[in-house]
């Protein structure tokens, strides 16, 4: 194909996964392979007094690991490192794991899980981020904080005095479970001689890599990560899979067997990572026509029980507190803290859709205040090139809001449906009837790394040909259901000028692929693509550099050239590594400078219905607007887009974790409800395109955008309904029922 950049080009490995010859990794066996379970902490704090073994239960048969067989260090390697891969005495959240056991027999297994008795005496442990902010307890470090920031810009103290209006606003947001089709699963092989291979599910390859090192305390060459294929990842596989993977390596170490740990969904729900609740106040200063004077934020993310990502989660998420709008004073102070519940971890957004939340809302409230519509407050407001941020980065690409708040209210009719709405809403004074509503949300979200992130990971990016003239991409970015290996084809093809059936991409496999960094941030599409843009743009240098490869050249011409290079020369492989785009400074101690190195842009507009006879709120439409920079595959795009709105709608309405003593109590399906196609109204995706000079084909990043505007947007549409404003999500039936209902009796 032509120019595959911007058409919407099959998804490479789309035929292997519809017919079933993709293969996940509990589709993988190994001759002589163990099953294997962990037993993981009764209690939510307490000190390890006793382990048993009862039952009728072979136990010599068992291969058990506890903290004691660890050859290495006994922590997850990641920021802080303060993450055991076993308690050794102390447990600091329920489901902690503590002990390993392998058997061939896997139902065996189940019931050995069940007789292993761990007694814990317990300490009194905290489960809220306001009991941790107090110090109810101490349970980490000094203050239970693990990661805090300020950004400051201009002189928010001074602006009080000038503001016409000061408005003020809490918000919160609760936790939620990324349901990736495919749960957590690893396969692990070790041994002294070999080393450690483990094949799984995940989103880092080399972040496996980096905490097995530490783990066996081997040298980096002997130990090797394959991801297999991977059923959907949103974070959740972005830090988890370093524990599972080491729990499944000590148990093969020990045992010298293949072993295969897999995770049933309770297990995944209970055990592993959920997004961040978080807390958000704001304070703003406004004058009378309107402009913002001065914003006071105080952010707060519950971390649970190890820092592990937490300090990056907080930094995302304090960096886009302050949105999209122009404000001379902007202080942000934010904390990530400790509680007794299994720490929180990655999730599709990564700290912005809670701070975004709370912007969005409170944008709606201080606009009513002013006594302006909140769509003319935000146009007074609006950043634009040229402007700073509040982390004072200057906008370098041309960014209009207003044009984009124009067209997303133009696909949704949103003045007309704004007016017809009220006029119906008053008219039908009768009980139990439907009320209709609009609102929008306008925000913006980074690509890549924070700061300096992308300069500190050095990524590489290699490209071989074969002696076929075929094109092998190698990259350590996984393909987790969101287009990696179309995407990374199209900018080959593309750049090359060769059939997109011309390009492979390796397995990621930290023996065979260089270390592109971690699968996240909204980076793969932007940064990591520039790298296969630029690495096998080397392949066609070095071969017109050796005078194998005319200017114009066709297909077969390339082919032809590639088998001549490698009779000559052995073999034609390049590697490109990453340089940040010219004029990007950060600076890591004032949390000011440029921030990313570009933005995507966004409103959301929400139409909901409110059922005053069965409290239920319903999205009823919706309309998602971005600027994306290039649209590399239009298909793939739209269902991102579409994907991420429909979970960002379950964190809003539907999706409650239910904690028990820091415990989730409804992990599993049937009552950790997620919204279904009957639940999601029509989803309609606009892009628009202002190519970015630094991304490959002109391409920013748009993975985890999605999720930050629907909350607000949908809250927004609720309050212009029914007249009440709600501050937190999940907002649940049950809620709306018990604060509509009390405002009815207020009237009656
Ligand atoms: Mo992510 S939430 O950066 O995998």
């Amino acid at each position: 194909m032509d120019h595959p950049i911007g058409k919407p080009v099959p998804r490479k490995e789309g035929r292997k996964k519809v017919t079933g010859q993709a293969l996940y990794v509990d589709d993988l066996s190994f001759p002589d392979m163990l099953h294997s379970v962990t037993v993981r902490s009764p209690a939510a704090r307490g000190k390890i007094t006793n382990i048993s073994f009862g039952g009728n239960i072979p136990w010599d048969e068992f291969t058990i690991v506890t903290a004691k067989d660890i050859p290495g260090a006994n922590y997850v390697a990641l920021i802080l490192n303060d993450q055991p891969y076993l308690a050794e005495s102390f447990v600091n959240h329920p489901e902690e794991p503590v002990l390993l056991l392998a058997h061939a027999d896997k139902y065996l297994l189940e019931e050995a899980r069940r007789n292993v008795h761990i007694e814990i005496e317990e300490q009194p442990a905290i489960f809220s981020l306001t009991d941790s902010l107090v110090k109810k307890e101490i349970i980490w470090g000094e203050d239970n904080v693990f990661k805090k920031f300020l950004v400051d810009k201009g002189n928010v103290d001074d602006a009080w005095a000038n503001a016409d209006f000061i408005v003020e606003g809490e918000y919160e947001t609760g936790a939620q479970e990324q349901l990736y089709i495919e749960n957590n699963g690893a396969i692990a092989i070790a041994n002294e001689t070999d080393g450690v291979t483990v094949w799984g599910s995940m989103q880092c390859p080399y972040y496996i890599h980096k905490a097995l090192v530490k783990l066996f305390g081997l040298p980096e060459e002997k130990i090797r990560i394959i991801q297999t294929e991977t059923g959907g990842g949103f974070g959740g596989k972005e830090e988890y899979p370093s524990l599972i993977a080491g729990h499944a390596a000590l148990l093969a170490w020990k045992s010298g067997k293949p072993v295969k740990m897999i995770y049933d969904r309770a297990e995944d729900m209970v055990a592993t990572t959920k997004r961040h609740p978080s807390r958000t106040r704001h304070k703003t200063a406004v004058t009378r026509d309107g402009k913002l004077l001065a914003m006071e934020i105080d952010f707060v993310i519950d971390g649970g029980a190890y820092c592990t990502l937490s300090p990056v989660v907080l930094s995302r998420g304090t960096i886009h507190a302050a949105g999209p709008y122009v404000c001379p004073n902007v202080r942000i102070h934010s904390r990530a803290v400790a509680t007794n519940v299994p720490p929180h971890g990655a999730f599709r957004g990564f700290g912005a859709p809670q701070s975004i939340f709370s912007l969005e809302r409170h944008m709606d409230k201080v606009a009513q205040t002013v006594g302006l519509t909140p769509e003319e407050f935000r146009r007074r407001n609006f950043i634009h090139e040229g402007e700073t941020t509040a982390t004072s980065q200057m906008i370098r690409e041309p960014v209009d809001m207003d044009q984009l708040l124009t067209q997303a209210f133009q696909h949704s009719d949103y003045h007309a449906k704004r007016e017809r709405f009220a006029r119906e809403n008053s008219a039908s004074n009768g009980r139990f009837s439907k009320k209709r509503g609009i609102g929008f949300a306008s925000f913006m979200h980074g690509a890549g790394f924070t700061g300096s992130g992308e300069v500190y990971l050095q990524s590489v990016v290699s490209a071989e040909a074969t002696a076929e003239g075929i094109v092998r991409i190698l990259a350590a970015s996984t393909e987790i259901g969101q287009g990696t290996n179309t995407i990374f084809s199209q900018i080959a093809s593309e750049t090359l000028g060769l059939d997109f059936d011309s390009i492979e991409i390796v397995q990621p496999d930290t023996g065979r692929v260089p270390n592109s960094g971690p699968t996240v941030a909204s980076r793969t599409s932007m940064v990591v693509g520039k790298l296969v843009e630029s690495a096998v743009m080397g392949l066609k240098q070095t071969l017109a550099g050796s005078g194998l490869l005319p200017d114009k050249y066709s297909e077969s011409e390339f082919k032809k050239a590639c088998a001549d290079y490698i009779a000559k020369f052995g073999s034609l492989k390049t590697s490109s590594t990453y340089q940040p785009p010219p004029n990007v400074h950060w600076d890591d101690e004032k949390y000011q400078g440029d921030a990313y190195g570009a933005y995507a842009w966004a409103i959301y507009v929400a139409e909901v219905s409110f059922d005053e006879l069965t409290y239920e709120a319903r999205v009823e439409d919706f309309v998602a607007l971005q600027e994306v920079g290039r649209v590399l595959n239009p298909v793939l795009a739209a269902g991102q887009i579409e994907g991420g709105v429909a979970q960002a709608i379950g964190f809003t309405l539907f999706e409650n974790v239910v904690w028990k003593e820091g415990r989730m109590a409804n992990n599993q399906m049937t009552n950790y409800i997620i919204p279904t196609p009957a639940d999601i109204p029509p989803i309609r995706v606009y892009f628009e395109e202002n190519p970015y000079a630094y991304g490959p084909g002109g391409a920013k990043g748009i993975g985890e955008l999605p999720m930050d505007g629907a909350a607000p947007a949908i809250l927004n549409a609720i309050e212009n309904a029914t007249g009440v404003s709600f501050t937190q999500v999940p907002l649940m039936p049950e809620q709306l029922m018990d604060t509509m209902s009390k405002m009815e009796q207020a009237f009656t």
